[in-house]
Order: structure tokens, then C-alpha cells, then sequence
């Protein structure tokens, strides 16, 4: 990869286009997490420094090709401004519309697209849609490590289109994994939790080697808990993914790797509601699973306390709600626990998984903390992520 800090790139009066994970968890027009924010910060004042001119490219949440009011990126342009004490100008215009140079003036040098998955172009990873894009700027730089798993317009066929570099932020992340999985020390056990299913099932079946327990938590552990013939009444959970579950109980049962799920849940009858501990047995039509029991808390710090490493990937339950948010918070006291033991080596990744880190002030004490989620298992998969090699090649 080429870096955006190599020597003798000049970036003078350049415009470059970067490509940022700005996909922070909403509220409304609440940002409840800024650390995805907080990390770009670094790479933006480099570039400002060198007197370039800025157009970031983000997306926020999973609008599928349509405007979301809920889903745009003012809120967190706004929050950047605050960050950077810069004016930045927001465009909402259609891509192959905006006259670029218009944006930019003697004190302006930030400017910011909307939400680029307000356009189908975006996930169809769509030519001239990337060319559209590309044509704006000098220079596309990926600064967006937790998207490069994606093969989307601006992460991926954009590169085809103009000079491409890649983040330090991003540089850092890919340094720091590839140290991580090749000195990883065994037992080693996985936490998988959130409430992206569909991203993280088809990769778990691939991790089933490389691990000696995978831990089913949130969201993703009500797909084993349906799959094993329990009622989860309103919880969320994926359609059609019975058979990839099957495929990883015969397969973590060849390769000696132990799956756990909940043995008793959190439950509410929406997410706003006080927790109400049921067994498994005990759930009813309307309730929803919003985090682990008290049960479950116990057994996975055991299985913290019997293992060498950890790497979490996906909260517990529903942690907006401090009611359902013990499990998580239990889990990460536990990981720093031994941490500070020096038992454990510890690794954590995903957008929900570092806001509940930050909610209890913990982030500083794991060994490394990715901002990605669906890419951090990815990469530990071994697979070649198209962003990367997008830049590779
Ligand atoms: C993430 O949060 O992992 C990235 O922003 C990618 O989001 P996605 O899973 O909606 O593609």
C-alpha cells in the first residue's frame, strides 16, 4: 500500500478524497458514540497541515439506496466542525451535479458528501459512480479500515479511477492485526455478540480453526437459541441461516472447538422497558432477548479466566439501555480483570462494541481496540479484504 504520509508526496492545494468510517451510532440527531469520529481527527489535521483541500466520503447506517432523513451525516459533520474548529460545507447535491470548486474558498478547505448509501451506485460498487467520484479530487485515500471488507463504490472501483493511498489510521489497524494473529497465544476464546448477524455468520464458520471456544452473546446468539428450538418471541434475529449454524456445531465439534450460548436471557417487552431475567424455557411471544442473564455472566468468566486470549466482537445485549447492559459491562470487567493479572491478552473490535467500552471508560485498558467490526473478523479470517487490495493493486 501506498502511504498518504510518503516522503515526497506533495499535497499542496491537492484535493484529496477520503474515504472515512464515520458510521457512529444515532440517536436522532444524538451521536451516542464519537470515537469513530475521534480517530479521523489525526489524519484530517495532517492533511490540513500539508494545505490540501478536503472532501470526506462516509456513509451512516444501512439505508439501502434511499434517502433516511434519520440516516444523514449532518449530525456528524456538525460534530467534526466542533472537533477541528474549521467551517465545513455540507453537500447534498447528486454526485455527477456538484461543482466541487464552488465549495471550497480561502477559509473553507472541508467539505463533506451526504450519506454516500443514500445512493444504490454505492453498494453495487457501480464505474461511474466511482469514476463520478473520483473526478471530484487529485487524490482518494482510504481512511476507513472497518469498510474495507465491503466491495463498494468508494472503497473499492474508485481506486481504478485516481492516485490511491492509504490512511495512517488505516496503516496502523492493518499493522497492529497482523501483529496480533501471529503471536496469539492459546487458548483463545471469541466473543461474538451485536446485532449484524447476517455480516458475521458465514464468517464464524471460517474462524471454527483458529479458536478454542466461541461464545455466542446479543443478537447473534438468539439465532442459536431459535436454531435449538427455544421461543425468542420479538427478539431480533436472522432469516434462513439454520443450515450455516448446523455446518458450525458439526464443524467446531471436528476441529475441538467448544460454542456456547446463553443458558438465561434479559428480557423487555420493547427496548425501552426495566430487565426481567427469564430462563429459556420462560420466554413468551412478546418479549425480547436484551442481554445475557446472570448465568450466562458466570459462565463466560469462567471461560475468560481459562483462556489466554480474548477477542470480543459485539456487545452483549441492548447497552443504549444501562438496564440491559450488564452483560457487556460484565464481560469487559471481567476481560481487564485478568488483563491487569497479566493473564490475558485481549482484543476488541466493532463500532458498539468500543461505545460500550467508552460508556464504562475502558477502552485504554485493552491491548488494542479496533474501530471494525464485520472487517476485524475478516481479517482474522485470513481474507484478503477488497479495499485493501484495491490499494494493493
Ligand atoms: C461497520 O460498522 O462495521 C462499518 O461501518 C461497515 O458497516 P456495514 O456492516 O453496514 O457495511
Amino acid at each position: 500500500m501506498k502511504s498518504i504520509q510518503s516522503k515526497g508526496l506533495d499535497l499542496n492545494n491537492k484535493k484529496i478524497l477520503i474515504r472515512l468510517d464515520l458510521n457512529v451510532p444515532l440517536n436522532g440527531a444524538n451521536i451516542i458514540d464519537t470515537n469513530r469520529i475521534d480517530k479521523t481527527i489525526p489524519t484530517l489535521q495532517y492533511l490540513l497541515k500539508n494545505k490540501a483541500k478536503i472532501i470526506i466520503l462516509s456513509h451512516v447506517g444501512r439505508p439501502k439506496g434511499k434517502i433516511v432523513n434519520e440516516l444523514s451525516l449532518k449530525p456528524v459533520c456538525n460534530e467534526l466542525e466542533r472537533k477541528l474548529n474549521q467551517k465545513i460545507s455540507f453537500i447534498t447535491d447528486t454526485i455527477n451535479k456538484i461543482k466541487i470548486e464552488n465549495f471550497f474558498s480561502e477559509r473553507n478547505n472541508i467539505v463533506m458528501l451526504e450519506n454516500l448509501r443514500f445512493f444504490k451506485e454505492e453498494e453495487s460498487d457501480d464505474s461511474i459512480f466511482a469514476e463520478n467520484l473520483a473526478n471530484l479530487a487529485d487524490i482518494y485515500v482510504n481512511e476507513a479500515f472497518s469498510c474495507s471488507h465491503r466491495k463498494h463504490a468508494s472503497v473499492h472501483s474508485i481506486t481504478k479511477f485516481i492516485p490511491s493511498y492509504s490512511g495512517i489510521q488505516l496503516e496502523a489497524e492493518v499493522n497492529s492485526l497482523i501483529k496480533i494473529t501471529s503471536n496469539i497465544k492459546r487458548p483463545i476464546s471469541c466473543i461474538i455478540g451485536g446485532s449484524k448477524i447476517s455480516t458475521k455468520i458465514t464468517v464464524i464458520k471460517n474462524l471454527i480453526d483458529k479458536f478454542d471456544n466461541i461464545i455466542f452473546v446479543g443478537g447473534m446468539a438468539n439465532n442459536i437459541l431459535k436454531f435449538k428450538k427455544y421461543q425468542i418471541g420479538k427478539s431480533i434475529y436472522e432469516k434462513n441461516v439454520d443450515q450455516i449454524i448446523s455446518e458450525i456445531f458439526d464443524l467446531s465439534e471436528k476441529k475441538n472447538c467448544k460454542i456456547f450460548f446463553p443458558l438465561d436471557v434479559s428480557t423487555g417487552k420493547s427496548v425501552e422497558e426495566k430487565s426481567i431475567i427469564k430462563k429459556l424455557t420462560e420466554i413468551s411471544n412478546d418479549d425480547m432477548i436484551l442481554d445475557i442473564g446472570p448465568e450466562t455472566i458466570k459462565m463466560i468468566k469462567n471461560i475468560i479466566n481459562n483462556s489466554n486470549t480474548i477477542l470480543w466482537n459485539g456487545p452483549a445485549g441492548y447497552f443504549e439501555n444501562p438496564e440491559f447492559s450488564k452483560g457487556s459491562n460484565e464481560i469487559a470487567k471481567q476481560i481487564i480483570k485478568r488483563k491487569k493479572e497479566n493473564k490475558i491478552y485481549c482484543v476488541s473490535g466493532g463500532g458498539d462494541t468500543v461505545a460500550v467500552l467508552n460508556n464504562f471508560g475502558l477502552v485504554k485498558d485493552f491491548d488494542f481496540v479496533s474501530t471494525a467490526g464485520g472487517a476485524f473478523l475478516e481479517f482474522l479470517e485470513g481474507k484478503e479484504l477488497p479495499g485493501i487490495k484495491a490499494l494493493n493493486s
